[in-house]
C-alpha cells in the first residue's frame, strides 16, 4: 500500500524566448548558454499569472481539460471527480498573492470543494517536498482506526509552479539565461494494493555563504523606529537589523535572484547523488531496479556530473530542459508529465525523482509507477 500517482499535467506560457534573443539584454550567446547548460529556450509568462499556469497544469492532471496537441502535456488514468480531492499543496516561491495562498486560489478556481489547501516553499525542491508531505498526510490518515475523530484524506493535488521571470535581474547574465516559467501538477491517491511512494529523503543544508538568495517584500518599509516613533521619510532601520539577523550583506537583499553559480553547482551535483543514494538505501533496492531517474532540470552538466559520479549512463536520466530552462518548483512535475505522456514511464516501473534548490534544500522520492 502507498501513495500512487494517478494524474500529471504541465503548462508553459505561450511566449518562448530563444537564447539568441537574450543577446539584446546581456553579453551572452547561444553557444555559451547551450554548452554550459543544455538550454536552448525558455518560456516567459507575460500575460499568464502563476495561478493560471497552476490551474492549467492541475486541470490536465485531473483529466478535466483536453491535452495540448503535442500529446506530451498530460497523463491521467481516468478523469478525477474534483470533489474527491482532499488536499491541495502548491509548491511555489512566486505566487501572485501572499494571501490568499496559491493553493487556496487553485482550490477555488477548480472547484475542489472538499480540499484543504496551503502553499509550501522549498524553492526548486518544492514539488518533492510537497509530494512527500502529501504522502505523509495520506499515510497517516489511512492508518487511522475506523471511526477515529480525525480528518481523513485519500486523494491530493500537488502543484509545482514558478514564474521566476518576475524576480530575475534581467541585466545579470549569470542568472537570467537559466530560468523559465511554468507549472506541473500531480494527483496522488492512497492505494491499498500498490506500493506507490516507497522511499523519501528530504534534507536542508545551511546556506552559510548565501549562495542563493532573493529578499522578500518584507525587507523594508516599517514605519516605526526601534523606540516606536514614526519614521516619516527617513531610512528604515529595520532593514539593517534584518540583514544583520539573517547574516546577509545588504547588497544581497535585493528582490531579485542572486546566485553564486559555481558553489550552487557543487552543492547541486552532490545533492543529486546523495538523494539518489539515500532512497536506494532506504528501499533496499539497487540502481539496476530503477527504470528512470527524473532529476530537477537546472543544468544538463549537473546531471552529467552526477551520472559520472554514480557510474551511470546518461540514458538512465531524463533530461528535458532544452526548451524550458530551469522552471524551479515546476521542473520535476513537468518532466514527469512529459515522461508519463510519452510512454517513457510505464506502469510498474520504479522511478526516482530528485531535486535541489535554495535553502539549501534537496530531496528524493523512489516510487512505483
Ligand atoms: O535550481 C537552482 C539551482 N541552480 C543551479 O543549479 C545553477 C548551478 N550553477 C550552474 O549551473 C553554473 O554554475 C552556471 C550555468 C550558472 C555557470 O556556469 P559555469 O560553468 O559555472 O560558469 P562560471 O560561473 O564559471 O563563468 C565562466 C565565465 C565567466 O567569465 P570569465 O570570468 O571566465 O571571463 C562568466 O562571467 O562565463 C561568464 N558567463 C557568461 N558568459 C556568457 C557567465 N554567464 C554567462 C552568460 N553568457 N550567460
Amino acid at each position: 500500500m502507498g501513495t500512487r500517482l494517478v494524474g500529471l499535467g504541465k503548462a508553459l506560457p505561450k511566449l518562448e524566448i530563444e537564447n539568441d534573443a537574450l543577446q539584446a539584454l546581456v553579453d551572452t550567446n547561444d553557444e555559451w548558454i547551450f554548452q554550459r547548460t543544455g538550454i536552448r529556450s525558455r518560456h516567459v509568462a507575460v500575460s499568464e499569472s502563476t495561478l493560471e499556469l497552476a490551474c492549467d497544469a492541475a486541470a490536465l492532471a485531473l483529466g478535466s481539460a483536453a491535452s495540448a496537441s503535442d500529446g506530451e502535456s498530460a497523463w491521467c488514468e481516468e478523469p478525477i471527480d474534483p470533489a474527491s480531492i482532499d488536499l491541495v499543496i502548491c509548491a511555489t516561491l512566486s505566487a501572485d498573492t501572499l494571501i490568499p495562498s496559491a493553493a487556496a486560489s487553485i482550490k477555488r478556481v477548480l472547484g475542489l470543494e472538499n480540499a484543504v489547501a496551503f502553499d509550501l516553499n522549498a524553492a526548486c525542491s518544492g514539488f518533492i517536498y510537497g509530494l512527500s508531505v502529501a504522502d505523509s498526510m495520506l499515510a497517516a490518515s489511512c492508518a487511522l482506526p475506523e471511526g477515529a475523530a480525525k480528518q481523513t484524506m485519500r486523494r491530493a493535488l500537488v502543484v509545482g509552479v514558478d514564474r521566476l521571470s518576475r524576480i530575475l535581474d534581467w541585466q545579470d547574465r549569470s542568472t537570467c539565461v537559466l530560468f523559465g516559467d511554468g507549472a506541473g501538477a500531480a494527483v496522488v491517491e492512497w492505494d491499498a494494493e500498490a506500493p506507490g511512494i516507497i522511499a523519501t529523503c528530504l534534507k536542508t543544508i545551511d546556506d552559510t555563504k548565501n549562495t542563493l538568495t532573493c529578499a522578500s517584500i518584507f525587507a523594508s518599509n516599517t514605519p516605526f523606529d526601534e523606540q516606536g516613533k514614526l519614521l516619516g521619510d527617513a531610512e528604515d532601520p529595520s532593514y539593517a537589523t534584518l540583514c544583520e539577523s539573517l547574516e546577509v550583506e545588504p547588497e544581497l537583499m535585493k528582490s531579485t535572484v542572486h546566485m553564486a553559480g559555481q558553489s550552487v553547482f557543487r552543492f547541486a551535483s552532490r545533492a543529486l547523488c546523495s538523494g539518489i543514494e539515500a532512497v536506494l538505501e532506504q528501499s533496499g533496492l539497487t540502481i539496476d531496479d530503477i527504470a528512470l531517474i527524473v532529476p530537477h532540470q537546472a543544468n544538463e552538466r549537473i546531471i552529467r556530473y552526477a551520472a559520472k559520479r554514480l557510474d551511470l549512463d546518461m540514458d538512465r536520466f531524463l533530461v528535458s530542459l532544452a526548451h524550458t530552462g530551469n522552471t524551479s518548483a515546476a521542473s520535476v512535475p513537468i518532466a514527469l508529465a512529459e515522461a508519463y505522456a510519452s510512454g517513457k514511464i510505464k506502469k510498474g516501473d520504479k522511478i526516482i525523482a530528485v531535486a535541489f534548490g535554495a535553502g539549501l534544500t534537496y530531496g528524493a522520492l523512489l516510487f512505483e509507477a
